[in-house]
């Protein structure tokens, strides 16, 4: 995985606060990455996920100021970015890292709060491009913050829409509710079992050390290539199909209907993006009742058919993924897929804890063969989602 930058990412956030500000912050707020288990591309069709909090996390020092003007240092960058509420109000106006804080900020205003001003420095953990949601860390962090310095009443469960109504209005990006639930609702120890729907949740055991099993999350380095783009054509082309269908969204969709819905639809591509969602679905369901009963291990091959419906029906997979999954599973793992939205971004593969090591070795001799740029792999547990530091 991307190299962190050295030193406890609670003390860089202080630190920089202090450098930048001086004196010290009223408080601290984490919130951490995320990796999808399964369940891609069904959350803005209605459907379920399946995604769990990381251990890396985004801190957040801040103090509110007395004007209604928000400065935000970040380590990314030597500079502070400040902004006040006519830049706010106008999506668009900040860009960069910032648009995520401006949108926080834009977010909780749309929604009749008074936010306060504030001065806020940024230190991360969550490597930025590899699928794991920095973004999402970011929002929640800033937004948990804001909340808190300025007392508003707004519970939790609220938090994951405002978040993405921040990435969906002010920065563009037509994301789903998925990343800012687990980044906030997460829980140690669990997989976060969600109907994006109806937003109900359940926190669903996911003990891999008892079990003597491993998750490893491999970044395949690949550059995000069209990302933006294809994401936002595959989001067009499901809704699309859904008005087609007569259905509000494809979760209506059920997979004993599939044939049937198929048929009804204009072309192949249609069909092929149509039966990866509703096939999808059907795996998170599956995955979920196969935890329940304990048995970790048997949702390997859903893992590895999930992955290969976002390669041949989604197609939203490039080769260095396709490689990391392909070589994961020849040495022995129980399955793996790509995590996130695609084209890009990190593998995950489910191995007996005792190969973890063997598996990341042969996924990297199979880059090394193919000239790619070596692969990160680190193994993960679910953590904890937003919280306060101290
Ligand atoms: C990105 C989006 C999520 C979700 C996934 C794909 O991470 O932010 O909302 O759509 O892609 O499952």
């Amino acid at each position: 995985m991307t190299a962190a930058p050295s030193g406890d990412v609670a003390a860089r956030a202080t630190a920089g606060y202090r450098q930048r500000y001086g004196g010290e912050p009223a408080g601290r707020w984490a919130a951490p990455g995320r990796v999808n288990l399964i369940g891609e591309h069904t959350d803005y069709n209605d459907g379920f996920v399946l995604p769990f909090a990381l251990p890396l996390r985004t801190v957040v020092a801040a103090t509110p100021r007395t004007d209604a003007r928000w400065t935000v240092w970040s380590e990314l960058d030597a500079d502070p970015v400040e902004f006040g509420p006519a830049d706010v109000d106008e999506p668009g106006r900040v860009t960069g890292w910032a648009a995520y804080v401006a949108g926080v900020v834009w977010s909780l205003r749309a929604a009749g709060h008074a936010v306060p001003g504030a001065r806020l420095a940024v230190a991360s953990d969550v490597p930025v491009g590899a699928g794991l949601s920095s973004s999402a860390a970011l929002e929640s962090a800033v937004l948990a913050a804001l909340v808190d310095v300025g007392g508003l009443d707004l519970p939790a469960p609220r938090w994951p829409r405002l978040a993405q109504r921040a990435e969906n209005d002010y920065v563009g990006a037509p994301t789903g509710i998925m990343d800012q639930s687990a980044v906030i609702r997460g829980r140690s120890g669990h997989a976060l079992f969600l109907d994006c729907r109806s937003e109900k949740i359940e926190q669903i055991p996911f003990d891999l050390d008892s079990a003597g099993l491993a998750l490893l999350v491999i970044d395949s380095r690949a550059p995000h290539r069209h990302a933006d783009g294809e994401y936002a054509a595959r989001r067009r082309s499901c809704e699309r199909a859904a008005r087609t269908l007569g259905v509000p969204a494809l979760r209506d969709v059920a997979v004993a209907d599939l044939d049937a819905a198929l048929a009804e639809l204009p072309d192949d591509e249609t069909r092929r993006r149509v039966r990866h969602v509703v096939t999808e679905n059907q795996r998170v369901l599956d995955t979920v009742a196969l935890l329940r009963a304990g048995r970790i291990r048997d949702v390997g091959p859903l893992l590895t058919a999930s992955h290969a419906s976002m390669r041949d029906d989604f197609e939203i997979t490039v080769p260095e993924v396709d490689i990391a999954v392909e070589a994961a599973i020849a040495a022995g793992a129980y399955g793996a897929r790509m995590t996130g939205g695609g084209f890009g971004g990190c593998v995950l593969a489910l191995v007996e804890a005792s190969a973890a090591d063997a598996v990341a070795a042969a996924v990297a001799g199979a880059y090394a063969e193919r000239g790619f740029a070596a692969p990160g792999a680190v193994t993960v547990v679910p953590a904890g989602g937003v919280t306060r530091v101290d």
